[in-house]
């Protein structure tokens, strides 16, 4: 079955977008992934068709409204998990990506304005899910990251050239750094070990440049790494 990914979004317009490029967008003329989008605007009802109200309580924006963001879903509702992008979720991690990429697909909920009101988020179970600790005007680009994170992990998507099994996160660590020609680049060079052919000594010099940098710049990281990785104080 081809992983299905539905958009539920304020600006469809948006899609594909980047995700239309390079390997994402390889994959989705391939058919190994689909894509599709739907107006939330197009769910709403009444007069002004509006999608979003004052919030209860005040305060500043406007909030999305629940009875159209709820049509909106039910237009799309499967066996899909729903995530809603807001950065007051569950920061998404690899291990994440990693299931849902083993899944039947997403569908996903982008907010815009202050955000959507909390009644229909929890009626549907949608998982509130936030790329960072950082705030996007909507949560279109988001959603792209996690779709971009997902279907690189799509059987047949990667080469073996761009195999994951050593990447960031993988192993709970930061990757180790990388270096091509030219050997010396204005007078710096590689690190020797990697000139070296000594296969042993250079997977040692990279477990170690993958430590040191996770601590330095992970110390959650590292931290949580499982105990039958940890390598004295
Ligand atoms: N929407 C706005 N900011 C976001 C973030 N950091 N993560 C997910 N969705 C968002």
């Amino acid at each position: 079955m081809t992983w299905r990914a539905t958009i539920l979004t304020l600006f469809p317009a948006m899609f594909p977008g980047p995700l239309g490029q390079s390997l994402a967008g390889r994959a989705l003329e391939q058919g190994i992934w689909h894509l599709e989008t739907r107006d939330i605007r197009d769910f709403a009802s009444g007069k002004h068709r509006s999608v979003n109200d004052t919030p209860f309580g005040g305060g500043a924006g406007m909030v999305m409204r629940p009875d159209v963001v709820d049509a909106a879903i039910e237009s799309a509702a499967d066996e899909r998990p729903l995530l809603y992008m807001t950065p007051r979720g569950r920061p998404l991690a690899q291990e994440d990506v990693a299931r849902l990429a083993a899944g039947p697909g997403l569908i996903v909920l982008c907010g815009r304005y202050e955000g959507v009101d909390q009644r229909v988020i929890d009626a549907r179970h949608a998982f509130e899910i936030s790329i960072g600790d950082f705030v996007l005007s909507g949560g279109e680009l988001a959603a792209m990251a996690v779709l971009d994170a997902c279907v690189r992990l799509l059987p047949g998507v990667m080469g073996a050239a761009e195999s994951a099994a050593e990447e960031s996160f993988t192993n709970g660590l930061l990757e180790y750094p990388h270096y091509t020609r030219p050997a010396d680049w204005n007078g710096n060079p590689v690190p020797p070990v990697l000139l070296s052919g000594n296969h042993a000594a250079i997977a040692a010099w990279r477990a170690h440049e993958a430590e040191t940098i996770t601590r330095q710049r992970r110390p959650d990281l590292w931290q949580a790494r499982a105990p039958h990785e940890m390598k004295g104080p």
